[in-house]
C-alpha cells in the first residue's frame, strides 16, 4: 500500500540552516498495517457519538468559548481545533482531553500558516515570482518549524490553486497561473512543511486547498462557482492538487466553489471517485468553514440533515466550524440515511492522520513538557529574519529600468512618498498568521538603515490608501486595518510634492494594503485607487526620476504608471524583512531576479489573460491589421507585462537551441542553450522552456511552461542550461479525455520570460 508519506529523505537538507536542525531528526516511517490495527482496535471501542466528534473542527473564538470547548472535549465532541497559537492555549486543551475525556484521542492543533508562522514571508504569490525552489523550501521548513514550536500539527496550506483571475483576492495566497510553476512550488511545500514525518518535532502536517479548481471562480468573484471543460481542468487546474497529495500531503481542504453544478463539498465524483479511487488519496478531507452548511444556498440540499448527508457521502471527513455533523449525524444513522460503515470510514481517516502526527505516541509532542514553553511567544529570537530577508529580495520582480534609474546611488537627496511605505502590517500581506506587525520592517525602516548618513532621506506618506469611504469601511470592518490620515487629499499631496522637490530622485510606495487582496476581497477595478493614481500624477508632475515600488497581492494594472515612472519594482507583500530586503535591491545590493507567476493585463477588460491560451481561428496580426480577426479594438492584446518576465541589472544572452536524442524509455529530447552574462554585474536568471504542438486532435495552448532552472552568472560568464523533455511533456487529454502523446512536429522554445524566445522544432518520434 502506498504511505501517505515520502519514506526518504526528499529534501536537500543539508541546504537549511544548522539551527534549524538543533534537533535531531527522528525518522518516522509508518508503517501502514500497525496503523491500521490500532485504528481499528480503537474504533471498535467507540461509540457513535465518539466517533462523530471526531469528525468535529472548532475554530476557537466567540462562537465557541473556551468553556463551551472544554465540555465538548470531556464529551469526545471534538477532533480538533484551529485558531489557536501559543503553547499554554493548546496545553490546556489537550490536559482536557487526557485528563477527563473516557478515550483520550489527543486532538490536533491546526492553522492557516501559509508563508510563514511568527517570521513572515513574502506571499505565495512572491513567492511564486522567486521561481527558486531552494527559497520555498527555506519558507516551508522554517514555517514549520515555528508553528510545530507553538504546538501545531496541521497548516491549511500549501494554497495551490491556479488562476486566471486577477480580480479574485486569493491570487495572492496562491503561486500564479501556471500550472506547472504552481505544481513545482505546492510540492516544495509539502516536502518542505512535512519533513520527514509530520510527527518530527520540527514539522507539521499540510492541507492542501482548495480542492479543486477555486482559482477559476466566474468573473474571479469570492465563492462564485466554476464552469469548466474536462479538459481544461485535468490538463491546467487540477494537476498541481495530484502533484502536492503525491508529494505526500496528510490533508485537503475541500474548496467552496460548485463545480459544474455539484458544489465541491458534496461532489462524490471529485472527493471519492477521483480522490480516493483514481489518486489513492489516503489521509484526510476537510470541509472549508461552513461549508456543509453552505449545500442548502447552493440548492443541494433541502434541510440541514440533507446537506449532512450529502457531505459524509461525497467523502468530507471533517466539518470545519459548523455543528451540523454532530447535530444530525445521530439521526441520519438511526434512520438509516447514513451508514454505520460510512461514519467510520470518516473517523478512520483523523484517526489515520492523528496516529501520522504521532499523537498517539505522545500527545504532547508538539509541546514538550510545560516549563519549556517560550517565555515570550513573539521573542525577537524566535524569527528568522535573515532568510526571511533572502527569501524577500529573491522574490521582487523589476518590471522597469528607463536608462538604468536602478539601482540607487547612496548619495544626494532621497524622497520616500506613499501610504505604504511606513505601513507594518500591510507588508505582511494577506494570511499572515501570527506574525505580529511591530516586528516588520517598512521600507521606509530599511532606507534610512541603506543610506545612514550617506544621502538625506526625506519622507511624505502623500495619501491614503484609498478615498472611498466605503472601500474604507470595508477595509476597517473588524479592525482599524488602513489609517485614514485626518489632513485632505490635496494637503497630503501637496506636502508629497513639496518634499519631492527637494530630492534628487523619489521612490513611491503605493499599491493595495493587506485586506485587498485576501479571502473577500474581490475587486472589479485593479487599478490603483485613485488616491494614489492622483499622488503618482502630482509627483511625476515635478519632473524629478521616478520609481515606483508596488506593493499588492495580485497582478495589476498599471498601465497609466507605467507612463509615468521610470522604474517599477514590483514586491508583492513581502513579509517581515520586505523593508531591507527591498532595500537591498533599490540600492543594488542584490540584483533582482524575480519573474512574473502572472500576466499583468493592459486593463481588467482583457480579462481573462493567461500566457498559455489557445489559438483562434482568426488570430489578429498586428503588423497587418484585419477587422474580422479576434481583438479588442479598443486596446492591444498583448499584456502589459507578459508571464515570466523580470529584469534584472545586468543582461543575460540566450543562444540558439541545440537538439539532442535521448535514449532512455521516457526520453524525448534534450534542449539547451547557452546563456550568458552579457552585463557588467553578477546576475541570477530563471531560464525558461516552452512547448507548443502546432497539430493535434484538439488544439493546443500556443505555449505551456515544461520546465525552468534558475542559473548565477558571474559578469562574462556562460553556462549551458541542458532541460531534458520526457514523452509525458508532450501528452495532453484529448476529447475523449483520454491522455494522450500524438506523432507529430513539436515547437520548444527556451528564453528568460515566456515572449523573447529562442525556438526550435522536433519530430515526435
Ligand atoms: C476559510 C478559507 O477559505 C480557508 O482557506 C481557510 O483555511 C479557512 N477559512 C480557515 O481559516
Amino acid at each position: 500500500m502506498k504511505s501517505m508519506f515520502p519514506k526518504a529523505i526528499v529534501l536537500p537538507l543539508t541546504f537549511f540552516c544548522a539551527t534549524l536542525f538543533a534537533e535531531p531528526i527522528e525518522p518516522q516511517v509508518i508503517n501502514e498495517t500497525q496503523r491500521d490495527h490500532f485504528v481499528s482496535a480503537l474504533l471498535k471501542k467507540m461509540t457513535l457519538d465518539e466517533k462523530i466528534g471526531q469528525l468535529r473542527l472548532i475554530s476557537v473564538g466567540p462562537e465557541t468559548p473556551k468553556s463551551t470547548i472544554k465540555e465538548m472535549i470531556e464529551k469526545g465532541q471534538v477532533g480538533a481545533i484551529f485558531n489557536t497559537v501559543t503553547r499554554p492555549d493548546i496545553r490546556v486543551m489537550q490536559d482536557q482531553v487526557m485528563q477527563l475525556s473516557r478515550l483520550k484521542i489527543p486532538l490536533f492543533f491546526a492553522y492557516d500558516v501559509v508563508h510563514g508562522q511568527r517570521t513572515i514571508f513574502p506571499i505565495p504569490l512572491g513567492l511564486a515570482a522567486s521561481w527558486d525552489t531552494k527559497a520555498v523550501a527555506t519558507v516551508g521548513r522554517i514555517s514549520a518549524l515555528e508553528a510545530a514550536q507553538d504546538g501545531l500539527n496541521m497548516t491549511w496550506a500549501p494554497m495551490v490553486d491556479v488562476s486566471h483571475e486577477p480580480r479574485w483576492g486569493r491570487s495572492s495566497e496562491g503561486f500564479g497561473e501556471d500550472t506547472y510553476l504552481t505544481s513545482i512550488m505546492g510540492k516544495t511545500m509539502v516536502e518542505a512543511m512535512q519533513g520527514n514525518s509530520p510527527a518530527d518535532r520540527n514539522s507539521v502536517m499540510t492541507s492542501v486547498k482548495h480542492f479543486a479548481l477555486y482559482g477559476a471562480v466566474e468573473g474571479g468573484r469570492e465563492y462564485n462557482s466554476v464552469d469548466m471543460s474536462p479538459q481544461q481542468m485535468f490538463q491546467h487546474y487540477l494537476p498541481p492538487y495530484q502533484t502536492a497529495l503525491q508529494a505526500g500531503s496528510g490533508g485537503v481542504m475541500v474548496s467552496l466553489n460548485a463545480i459544474n453544478g455539484v458544489p465541491a463539498t458534496a461532489n462524490h465524483w471529485l472527493l471519492t471517485d477521483l480522490l480516493r479511487h483514481q489518486w489513492h488519496f489516503k489521509g484526510i478531507t476537510v470541509s472549508d468553514h461552513g461549508a456543509i452548511k453552505e449545500l442548502i444556498n447552493h440548492g443541494v440540499a433541502s434541510d440541514p440533515a440533507d446537506a449532512v448527508r450529502i457531505a459524509i457521502k461525497a467523502g468530507i471527513d471533517m466539518s470545519m466550524s459548523d455543528q451540523y455533523y454532530s447535530q444530525y449525524l445521530p439521526g441520519l444513522v438511526k434512520s438509516g440515511a447514513v451508514t454505520v460503515a460510512e461514519v467510520d470510514n470518516a473517523t478512520r481517516h483523523v484517526l489515520n492522520v492523528k496516529y501520522d502526527m504521532g499523537l498517539f505516541r505522545d500527545a504532547y509532542r508538539h509541546l514538550g513538557p510545560v516549563g519549556s514553553d517560550p517565555q515570550d511567544t513573539n521573542a525577537e529570537e524566535r524569527l528568522h529574519r535573515a532568510q526571511a530577508r533572502d527569501v524577500a529580495a529573491k522574490s521582487l520582480v523589476l518590471l522597469k529600468n528607463w536608462h538604468n534609474v536602478l539601482p540607487l546611488k547612496k548619495q544626494g537627496t532621497i524622497a520616500l512618498i506613499g501610504p505604504l511605505a511606513d505601513s507594518q502590517r500591510d507588508i505582511m500581506g494577506s494570511w499572515s498568521a501570527a506574525g505580529v506587525a511591530k516586528q516588520s520592517v517598512t521600507l521606509l525602516q530599511g532606507m534610512r538603515e541603506a543610506v545612514a548618513n550617506r544621502a538625506t532621506l526625506l519622507y511624505a506618506r502623500g495619501s491614503n490608501i484609498t478615498d472611498n469611504a466605503k472601500v474604507q469601511a470595508f477595509l476597517n470592518l473588524y479592525e482599524p486595518a488602513v489609517v485614514v490620515d485626518s489632513r485632505s487629499a490635496k494637503q497630503l499631496r501637496d506636502e508629497a510634492v513639496a518634499t519631492a522637490k527637494k530630492a534628487d530622485v523619489v521612490v513611491m510606495a503605493v499599491g493595495e494594503s493587506q485586506g485587498m487582496a485576501h479571502e473577500a476581497s474581490s475587486r472589479s477595478d485593479i487599478r490603483l485607487p485613485k488616491a494614489q493614481r492622483d499622488l503618482i500624477t502630482a509627483v511625476k508632475a515635478t519632473g524629478k526620476p521616478l520609481i515606483l515600488v508596488l506593493m499588492n497581492g495580485r497582478a495589476l494594472d498599471i498601465t497609466q504608471q507605467d507612463g509615468q515612472a521610470e522604474g517599477i519594482l514590483e514586491t508583492w507583500f513581502s513579509g517581515t524583512e520586505g523593508g531591507h530586503a527591498i532595500s537591498d535591491v533599490l540600492f543594488g545590493d542584490v540584483n533582482p531576479s524575480g519573474k512574473l507567476p502572472v500576466t499583468f493585463p493592459r486593463s481588467v477588460g482583457q480579462l481573462p489573460l493567461y500566457y498559455n491560451h489557445l489559438p483562434t481561428g482568426r488570430p489578429y496580426d498586428f503588423t497587418h491589421p484585419n477587422k474580422y480577426t479576434s481583438h479588442y479594438f479598443d486596446i492591444n492584446n498583448s499584456p502589459l507585462y507578459p508571464f515570466g518576465f523580470g529584469l534584472s541589472y545586468t543582461t543575460f544572452s540566450v543562444s540558439p537551441i541545440t537538439l539532442a536524442s535521448i535514449s532512455s524509455e521516457q526520453g524525448v529530447k534534450a534542449a539547451s542553450v547557452t546563456v550568458t552574462n552579457s552585463g557588467k554585474r553578477a546576475g541570477s536568471t530563471i531560464v525558461q522552456l516552452y512547448l507548443h504542438d502546432p497539430v493535434a486532435s484538439i488544439s493546443r495552448p500556443v505555449k505551456e511552461l515544461k520546465a525552468f532552472q534558475k542559473i548565477q552568472l558571474q559578469p562574462g560568464e556562460s553556462k549551458t542550461v541542458t532541460f531534458a523533455l520526457s514523452k509525458n511533456d508532450l501528452g495532453f487529454w484529448n476529447q475523449q479525455m483520454k491522455w494522450v502523446v500524438e506523432p507529430g512536429e513539436f515547437d520548444v522554445m527556451i528564453g528568460t520570460d515566456s515572449v523573447h524566445t529562442e525556438t526550435k522544432s522536433f519530430t515526435y518520434p
